[in-house]
């Protein structure tokens, strides 16, 4: 008889959000960096992809990738990468023991979810691209690390290497010319410094920017900035801020956070022609951390940016009426404040007469250009799951 079986396995993979950006690829083809990277991995309550991947010698098909129900284009040379080496690496068990099924042989079909809303304009790609790495390699039971499945999704989506760990990650740039040292690590887990909050203020955007993988190359081409930041700055600051995630020392990383992303969108302004991520909305998310760590003495909330509007704010649970309060008393009216841990953020009224009274200008931008908010907190890695996105009979879930 022949094998007609639907092999699936399934997973979720979290969004990272880094605080050590990653702009500039050495080799774009590999999306090797021209510096270091580190960032926080999300909460999966809040943000996540979830994937099932199948195969079967009945599919008749090409590879194909179902996402948000929406069918997608697997033909590009990222997707082909991860596809192509994970193959490699099943292909070389199967060879060792020739009574497995030839897997690597069968046509995938891959369905994925996320539980954000696309629109948002968040990082969807490191999470979609984690997860996908993550199924594809449970499917093929591979017993590759995930330091190993970073180098794979590094050549899906540079940043999508960093959602292979849970907690404080970072991305060693590396120097081998094949990549095979440009990997994701484990800086620490969640559990070492688990009461890390992130408060994103979605802005809406009136048109889609620069992608990030234009926009690198054409920063790395024409800033004058840039070298003095991928060779001096970054280097230092990785070291700065390991050194703060080690102690808990909230002020150190916030403050390196918040000069590495001005750094950043710098780098960004100083590109030919200039690149603008950042809006007055997000500027006036900048004025309102600056007024809270003012009126705190000391650093407790600490923004950054990627390349867009979205304002990421990370801060204590403790300081959560201080940080969080604030920007409710301001957004309250918005979506998105119950959030996933069912805990009601308390409204920080006094400090809010403050803004309002000295920047009330501020507050309109704000309340103006925020869509929604989302409340999370740091996370774990992905996670291998029994809800399957198909079914038996190789057909997708609704
Ligand atoms: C600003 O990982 O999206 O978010 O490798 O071209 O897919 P590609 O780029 P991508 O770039 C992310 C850039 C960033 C900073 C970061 O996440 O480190």
């Amino acid at each position: 008889m022949s094998d007609n079986k639907v092999y699936r396995a399934s997973t979720t993979a979290p969004v990272n959000i880094a605080v050590i950006k990653y702009w500039g690829k050495r080799d774009p083809k590999l999306n090797l960096p021209t510096n270091s990277s580190l960032s926080v991995t999300l909460s999966q309550s809040d943000l996540r992809t979830h994937t099932t991947a199948s195969c079967s010698p009945k599919f008749t098909y090409e590879d194909s990738l179902l996402l948000n129900g929406s069918p997608q284009d697997v033909s590009g040379a990222r997707t082909q990468a991860c596809f192509r080496e994970l193959r490699a690496l099943r292909k070389k068990i199967e060879a060792e023991n020739p009574s497995i099924p030839p897997l690597s042989t069968y046509p995938l079909n891959i369905v994925s979810e996320n539980n954000f809303p696309t629109a948002a304009g968040l990082a969807s790609s490191a999470a979609g691209f984690a997860a996908l790495v993550r199924a594809i390699a449970d499917l093929y039971e591979l017993p590759s690390s995930p330091t190993e499945l970073s180098r794979i999704a590094r050549q899906g989506s540079g940043s999508a290497c960093r959602s292979l760990f849970g907690g404080y990650v970072g991305w060693e740039m590396g120097s081998a010319v094949d990549g095979s040292d440009s990997v994701a690590y484990e800086v620490a887990p969640a559990s070492h410094w688990p009461n890390m909050r992130a408060l994103i203020l979605v802005v809406s955007a009136a048109k889609k920017g620069v992608s990030s993988t234009t926009g690198m190359q054409t920063t790395v081409a024409t800033s004058a900035l840039f070298p003095a930041r991928a060779n001096e700055v970054v280097p230092r600051r990785m070291k700065e801020m390991e050194k703060a995630i080690a102690a808990k020392d909230f002020e150190t990383f916030g403050k390196v956070t918040m000069r590495d992303s001005n750094g950043f969108h710098a780098t960004c302004l100083d590109t030919e022609p200039p690149i603008f991520y950042m809006n007055d909305v997000s500027r006036a998310a900048i004025r309102i951390v600056e007024g809270i760590n003012n009126a705190a003495g000391k650093t407790i909330a600490a923004y950054t940016f990627d390349a867009g509007p979205n304002a990421v704010i990370y801060y204590l649970e403790e300081n959560e009426k201080a940080v969080a309060g604030l920007f409710k008393a301001m957004l309250g009216a918005k979506e998105g404040w119950g959030g996933n841990r069912g805990v009601a953020v308390p409204v920080n009224d006094e400090a809010m007469v403050k803004v309002e009274s000295h920047a009330a200008a501020v507050a309109t931008t704000l309340k103006e250009g925020v869509s929604r908010v989302i409340l999370t907190s740091v996370g774990e890695g992905p996670m291998k799951t029994k809800d399957s996105l198909i079914d038996e009979a190789g057909e997708a879930i609704h």
